[in-house]
């Protein structure tokens, strides 16, 4: 993997992103799918919005890859329980995809990525090679949340805190937790004409006492994740900030 995932693959994590599906995540994509579509899906996670979209494209496929073998082994054992089989989870790098077996570029209807382009150091270079791994006249669908807008109310200064230590801690590591806005940027600057580029923008709404507790348990990422303890810590003492630009920058991740 080319930089730390702050995230990290710990259980509370990946409660969080086994929850999501095409319908509530990937809205955007609904409109363009067709039967026989071949799709590659980058920085899959646990795969629940893969096995979704393979389970709409009875004739097509999806590939897809993470760089976690932890996380892909689940993404399997989740399509065996769901019986999709029109799907192929690899251990795999973006911005490396060249050794794996069925890559190639421009082969792919649709190349997707949920989330991913906030985690990276180079969300540029990720866009370039989703672009290149793309057919001619297929589709780049990228979709990444924007941690400054995110919002509650009552006003809670606990929840504020944790906002404005996961940007710090984000930004630490060299990644772009306000990625969500900036796609259309990057995508002008990865060579997509202005005319081909449609932003759209979504929310998620955790409302309900059983929402509030579910998104709340799923929020510990930044003491729990095994990727995030040695930067949390970083961020205590004196010169704390300082520390963690040049302990983050060099880690080596776990997964
Ligand atoms: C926030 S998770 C999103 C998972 C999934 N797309 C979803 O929305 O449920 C980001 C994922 O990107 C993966 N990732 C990080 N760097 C990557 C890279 N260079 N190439 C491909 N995936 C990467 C991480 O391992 C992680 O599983």
């Amino acid at each position: 993997m080319s930089g730390p995932y702050l995230h990290g693959h710990h259980a509370s994590v990946l409660r969080s992103h086994s929850w999501r599906t095409v319908d509530n995540s990937a809205p955007h994509l609904i409109p363009y799918l067709k039967p026989d579509l071949k799709v590659l899906d980058v920085g899959c996670g646990p795969g629940t919005i893969t096995v979704d979209l393979a389970s709409r494209l009875p004739q097509g496929f999806v590939y897809a890859i993470d760089p976690s073998a932890d996380v892909i082994e689940k993404a399997r054992q989740h399509a065996q329980e769901k019986r999709v089989t029109n799907v192929r989870f690899e251990v795999g790098d973006i911005h490396n995809w060249q050794g794996l077996d069925g890559v190639k570029e421009g082969s792919f209807d649709v190349v997707h990525a949920h989330q991913v382009l906030q985690h990276l150091q180079d969300p540029l270079g990720c866009m370039k090679e989703m672009v290149r791994l793309t057919k001619k006249g297929g589709i780049v669908a990228v979709r990444d949340c924007d941690y400054g807008a995110m919002d509650w109310y009552p006003e809670h200064p606990g929840m504020q805190k944790w906002k404005d230590l996961y940007i710090k801690v984000a930004k630490g590591l060299k990644a772009y937790p306000n990625m969500g806005k900036m796609l259309h940027s990057i995508a002008l600057q990865a060579g997509l004409p202005r005319q081909d580029i449609e932003a759209s923008i979504g929310s998620w709404c955790f409302s309900t006492p059983e929402e509030r507790a579910w998104v709340s348990s799923s929020h510990d990422q930044l003491t729990t994740s095994t990727d995030s303890d040695s930067v949390v810590r970083s961020l205590g003492g004196p010169n704390g900030e300082e520390r963690l630009q040049t302990k983050g920058a060099g880690r080596q991740p776990r997964d």
